[in-house]
């Protein structure tokens, strides 16, 4: 049988043209995604499907699509994909780890500087002809980085990419994972790193930054007595998912002082709202969920998602596979 595959968008690199020449590949061309039904009809004969992480695949959608065999989601998080009905119904599902740690890292750190710098504020000051006097001995004063606390909260492969960034930065680095792992002894080992209660690290931290999974344990996890503990100077950067904060209880912790800023590539609904509080605010640097977002790095996203996808309809197990028990049961 010649396997089909459904693309939901149109993804850069060489990933599809590797897809191409084994399989009948459907491609999704158009900016905006397609909704549920869409991807119901066009990929309804599919044994294979690439999906993004605005594609909902739920049970009812897996159901509709009864040839299907593979879900590989081009990115690393999957909390857009129902992994347990998917095992049920012997559908594999992969992801892209791993190419995307640094560069998702990176962004971590970009706005890390820019909310401790002010640095989009500074820029909108340039060029909204405000410069009028030459220097300013409390112009645009931000926080320092060098020195401070940095506060891991999910001490996985970003987490710990993170962490040794900040080496350079000579922080002292404080971290709380759910549990022991080879990256929570490189931190320790390597970077003078200390695994300490979450409470502990909400108190004591002047820059926070989150890398967890979102699932029922993360949703919500810094809610407003979080933040109450937080230093009144304690900058938040989020690049994971927007729902581990309760985005209203953000929103509040800033306006009101109770934090001092905040850097967000991601947000509970997404795209965020135009009117969305946080939009108002000079002490919030934002971002589109761009954490993996370089061309190299999208590139390769697109080769590993071909290669989870070729070794799955092959009958191998895929490199990335999520749902290993999918294979185990067999
Ligand atoms: C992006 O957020 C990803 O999960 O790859
Ligand atoms: C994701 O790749 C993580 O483990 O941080």
């Amino acid at each position: 049988m010649k396997h089909s595959v459904f693309v939901t968008r149109a993804i850069p690199g060489s990933g599809i043209q590797m897809v191409r020449e084994k399989f009948e590949v459907d491609v999704w061309d158009n900016k905006f995604p397609p909704d549920r039904d869409e991807i119901a009809s066009r990929a309804r004969n599919c044994t294979g499907l690439i999906s993004l992480l605005s594609d909902p695949i739920d049970a009812a959608l897996m159901d509709e699509l009864p040839n299907l065999k593979i879900v590989s989601q081009y990115a690393v998080g999957y909390d857009n994909i129902d992994v347990q009905a998917a095992t049920e119904r012997g559908i594999m599902v992969t992801n892209t780890p791993g190419v995307l740690t640094d560069t998702t890292a990176d962004l971590a750190w970009a706005l890390i500087m820019a909310t401790a710098r002010r640095l989009v504020e500074a820029d909108s000051y340039v060029r909204g002809g405000n410069w009028k006097v030459a220097w300013g001995p409390s112009l645009l004063t931000g926080q320092d980085i060098h020195g401070k606390t940095l506060g891991i909260i999910g001490l996985g492969r970003i987490g710990s990419a993170v962490a040794r960034r900040a080496k350079g930065f000579d922080m002292e680095i404080l971290y709380h994972t759910r549990s022991r792992n080879h990256y929570t002894d490189e931190v320790d080992d390597e970077l003078g790193g200390r695994s300490v209660p979450l409470g502990h690290l909400l108190s004591e931290s002047d820059i926070i930054s989150m890398h967890v999974p979102l699932n029922e344990q993360t949703e919500g996890m810094i809610g407003k007595d979080e933040l109450f503990s937080m230093k009144k100077s304690a900058i938040l950067i989020n690049t994971s998912r927007g729902a581990v904060v309760d985005e209203e209880s953000l929103i509040w912790a800033l306006q009101n002082g109770e934090i001092w800023g905040a850097g967000l590539d991601v947000f509970e609904e997404e795209p965020t709202q135009e009117d969305n509080p946080l939009l108002s605010l000079n002490n919030v640097v934002v971002a589109p969920h761009i954490g993996s977002a370089s061309i190299d790095t999208r590139s390769k996203m697109g080769i590993i998602c071909a290669e989870n996808l070729v070794a799955g309809l092959k009958g191998d197990k895929p490199p990335n596979l999520v749902n290993r028990e999918v294979i185990d049961n067999d």
